[in-house]
């Protein structure tokens, strides 16, 4: 049986995702950097604040300075911040509640391995900082993802050894950072964008304590 759930939060726990996205977006169309939509976003998903910030100058093939640049991604978070200003539980995705409440009852570790510095904010926001008996600090990992850092680092705060563990993504990024880590992957979202080798939920309801020991017995 595995031992702890590693949750990511933005697209997972939550519809910010989206909000992210049209963050983005509103620096780029400031910047006249034409070709953030969607398919593009899929690349931007997991990927750290600064991160993303290059890859959406670098589709632009624009070049700031060091200061421009830690501008522009105060201003994306402060866009960001604005569009979750109202966030509250009614929020949480569909089946998230009960996954805990289930994962809890059968005595599995529950650790965040969110890329985002806003996430114990918005756990908090969500009402749901008690459910988690861990949240790995990105600011403190060497790497982020794809790189495994963030899911090794949560495993490791509950004290469970990540390959016992189920890691849960629903961006690109985010799960090759699982398979990295060792964890089992378990994406949220369509095999066109994160992979037919994985187990795959269309959406949040999908993920039941059942189906995670489905996945993780086959
Ligand atoms: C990830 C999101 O969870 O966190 C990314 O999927 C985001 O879109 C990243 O860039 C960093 O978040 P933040 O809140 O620290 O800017
Ligand atoms: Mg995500």
């Amino acid at each position: 049986m595995f031992k702890a759930v590693l949750f990511d939060l933005d697209g997972v726990i939550t519809d910010t995702a989206e909000y992210h996205f049209r963050a983005w977006q509103q620096l780029a169309d400031k910047l006249g950097i034409k070709g953030v939509d969607r398919k593009f976003n899929e690349q931007l998903k997991g990927v750290s604040r600064d991160d993303s910030l290059q890859k959406i100058l670098d589709l632009g093939q624009v070049k700031v300075s060091a200061q421009e640049f830690a501008a522009l991604t105060k201003q994306k978070n402060e866009t960001y911040l604005k569009l979750i200003e109202a966030i509250s539980p009614k929020d949480i995705y569909p089946g998230i509640q009960q996954l805990l409440q289930d994962l809890r009852a059968h005595d599995i570790r529950i650790a965040l391995a969110s890329a985002s510095k806003n996430g114990s904010f918005l756990l908090e926001r969500l009402g749901l900082t008690e459910c988690f008996d861990a949240i790995a600090d990105p600011a403190k990992v060497r790497h982020s993802k794809p790189a495994p850092d963030i899911f090794i680092a949560a495993a490791e705060a509950v004290n469970v050894p990540v390959t016992e563990s189920i890691g849960i993504e629903d961006s690109q990024a985010g799960i090759t950072a699982i398979k990295a880590s060792g964890a089992l992957p378990v994406g949220v979202g369509r095999a066109d964008d994160l992979g037919d080798d994985i187990a795959l939920v269309p959406d949040t309801t999908g993920l039941t304590f059942n189906y995670l020991m489905s996945v993780w017995k086959r």
